[in-house]
């Protein structure tokens, strides 16, 4: 369903990603993980134009396009098809909930404001959020917040949803909330593509498990391949450390 080719990105001298490939079928969930700084968010970018990689092809079902030269027309056909929750949410202070959630379907898909609040309610009430609907993103804890961010994605019935550590920025408390509803839409059939240090997201959630670091894919694997016999010297280190770090969390 989305094939993306041998992509590259520098910002000045610093080669970020060096040539990652990566194929999602209809009703993955795949979790990227790696070191901070190896590249994810950049990669997950350059998938949704937000960046411009230097070299890249890919395939969104049947459009095919450069990643590097695609066209304005060509670009909009695939943010039809592939929404994106942010790290910080990146919701519009000045609108509440709902507004937020049905922005982009009136601005960006020309859905009549009815139809759209209609679609946005179920999104809302999807993610745990129907008392909600009126309410300012000021007014919301960060864990409600995000819970937007998601309904917004899911709003748009994308065929993909692409999260780039959607819980980082979370008091540890609220972690959870929002977990529940990624796996909910996951367990839905959603097809995703996560950046998250939430290990046991990865283990229970993903059916496949991609480990960057240094703007490569290391390796990659069902979860049981990744979390139980890596193969890889540095996926080892880097499970070894994190996973240590989420045990003195928990004690
Ligand atoms: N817009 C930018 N300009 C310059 N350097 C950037 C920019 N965005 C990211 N980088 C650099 O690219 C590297 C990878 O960043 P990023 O993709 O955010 O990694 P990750 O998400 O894995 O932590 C980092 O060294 C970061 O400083
Ligand atoms: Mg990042």
């Amino acid at each position: 369903m989305l094939e993306i080719r041998n992509v590259h990105k520098s910002f000045g001298k610093n080669e970020i990603l060096k040539g990652v490939d990566l194929t999602i079928d209809k009703g993955d969930v795949v979790v990227i993980i790696g070191p901070s700084g190896s590249g994810k968010t950049t990669f997950l970018r350059c998938i949704n134009f937000l960046e411009k990689a230097d070299q890249g092809e890919a395939s969104f079902g049947d459009i095919q396009v450069d990643l590097h030269s695609a066209t304005k027309k060509q670009i909009h056909q695939i943010r039809q098809k592939v929404a994106f929750v942010f790290q910080n949410y990146n919701l519009f202070h000045n609108k509440t909930a709902l507004e937020n959630v049905t922005e982009g379907l009136i601005i960006g898909r020309k859905v009549s404001k009815t139809k759209a609040e209609d679609i946005g309610k179920k999104a809302l009430n999807k993610v745990g959020l129907s008392e909600k609907y009126n309410s300012y993103p000021s007014e919301l804890s960060g864990g409600q917040q995000q819970r937007v961010g998601i309904a917004r994605a899911v709003a748009l019935n994308p065929d993909i949803i692409l999260f780039d550590e959607p819980t980082s920025a979370l008091d540890p408390e609220l972690v959870g909330e929002v977990l529940n509803v990624m796996k909910d839409i996951a367990n839905e059939g959603t097809t995703m593509l996560v950046v998250t240090h939430e290990m046991s997201f990865a283990q229970n959630v993903a059916n496949r498990v991609l480990f960057m670091d240094g703007g490569v894919v290391v390796e990659e694997g069902t979860p049981k391949d990744i979390f139980s016999k890596p193969k890889k010297e540095r996926t080892k280190q880097f499970l070894k450390r994190i996973l240590a770090e989420d045990y003195t969390y928990y004690i």
